[in-house]
């Protein structure tokens, strides 16, 4: 998952990380909570717990059906090409793309393991025996991404003790509902972002500058079931989907949109090496996404808005003018971090009133990926 929605709650005094020399820079890395970076989640499991998908059973079993089976169980292993590739393709990458890479892995592995830590969490939390089933497997198939991801980083010897990182990272609480909008949207944008990779490497196989991609497409099939899983438990609960809900759902798909856009713009040289315009990139990705919100969320954002680039090329520069403030310490680089930390809350209260989409839920909830 890729829930790293918490605006609130950023430490103005903490330095960034700018390059990845060592396993210890990886580390601090992962442990960062800037507004961009990938966080770890806890929720009120009594809650959790309640949840009654009786009004879904149809297609709630059907799904779980598809857990079991597992198609993906013997998926995350490499091949026998695949440390060949590394060595070959790496050694001709410069030290910029391969930072920027190591960026990319860093914050999917945080991610990865910042899911599988929820689910596990929840499991171990409840006796509610639909929802206990659904977080086992989705805990199990996180934990295979996290580690996957894991020893990509160890060929370069920055692998990351999960079990450190899980004590020692904060947890940030936020309510089931909140958990709910923020997860799906987590787990059908990293869907949309990874099917897209995989097209565009499938077209230009000379772009490929590390074996993982290979992997991607049948990766991102689990996270859009993860998704689906969630599109499931929300539609089982209209109240979740209506009245002043539709306002927390706008905040999160903007939320999770802007962060996308806003964190990709900071990673050129890696949308470069792969041939993508990062602009293009995420409107391309923020149109799949829209597409599968149809089947839960009853309003979309008009990403086609002219305002709507405007406002995310905004945030953008304000994001950048933030990581080169916190490069500096003192006071007077703390008041310039707050300064543009309020300036980046008002074009993200102006993008936030841009006319939305209704939308009108469909019959059937669960979609087929088709992209
Ligand atoms: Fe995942
Ligand atoms: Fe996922």
């Amino acid at each position: 998952m890729n829930a790293q929605t918490a605006f609130m709650d950023t430490d103005f005094t903490q330095l960034l990380v700018n390059s990845v020399e060592s396993g210890e820079d990886a580390k601090k890395k992962a442990l960062t909570n800037t507004v961009l970076a990938p966080r770890f989640y806890t929720t009120d499991f009594d809650a959790m717990d309640k949840i009654d998908v009786s009004s879904v059973r149809e297609e709630w079993d059907l799904m779980m059906k598809e857990y079991e089976g597992d198609n993906n169980h013997d998926h995350f292993q490499r091949d026998a090409t695949f440390a060949e590739e590394v060595k070959t393709l790496m050694s001709k990458l410069d030290e910029n793309l391969k930072q920027e890479f190591y960026d990319f892995l860093i914050g999917s592995l945080t991610s990865e393991f910042s899911g599988c830590i929820l689910y596990n969490e929840v499991r171990k939390n409840i006796s509610n025996p639909d929802i206990k089933k659904l977080m086992t497997f989705m805990a199990r198939d996180e934990s295979r991404h996290a580690g996957f991801l894991n020893q990509s980083l160890k060929d370069f010897n920055f692998g990351i003790d999960l079990g450190e990182l899980k004590r020692t990272k904060k947890y940030t609480f936020f309510r089931p509902k909140f958990i709910f909008y923020a997860t799906y949207l987590s787990e059908k944008i990293g869907y949309a972002r990874y099917i897209s990779i995989f097209r565009q490497l499938e077209r230009n196989p000379d772009k490929r500058f590390h074996p993982i991609f290979r992997w991607f497409e049948r990766w991102c099939n689990d996270e859009y079931r993860h998704g689906e899983s969630f599109a499931l438990i929300m539609r089982a609960d209209p109240k979740l989907l209506k009245g002043i809900n539709v306002l927390w759902i706008r905040f999160f798909l903007l939320a999770v949109y802007a962060t996308m856009y806003v964190r990709d713009h900071t990673r050129p040289a890696l949308h470069d090496a792969m041939g993508l315009n990062a602009t293009e990139y995420d409107f391309a990705v923020f149109k799949i996404t829209t597409e599968i919100t149809k089947q839960v969320f009853p309003v979309l954002l008009d990403t086609d808005h002219p305002k709507f680039k405007e406002g995310l090329d905004k945030l953008t520069s304000l994001s950048l003018l933030m990581d080169a403030a916190k490069t500096k310490k003192g006071i007077v680089s703390s008041l310039n971090q707050a300064l543009l930390a309020a300036q980046a809350l008002i074009v993200f209260g102006k993008l936030y009133f841009l006319p939305v989409i209704k939308s009108e839920l469909p019959l059937q909830v669960r979609m087929t990926p088709t992209w």
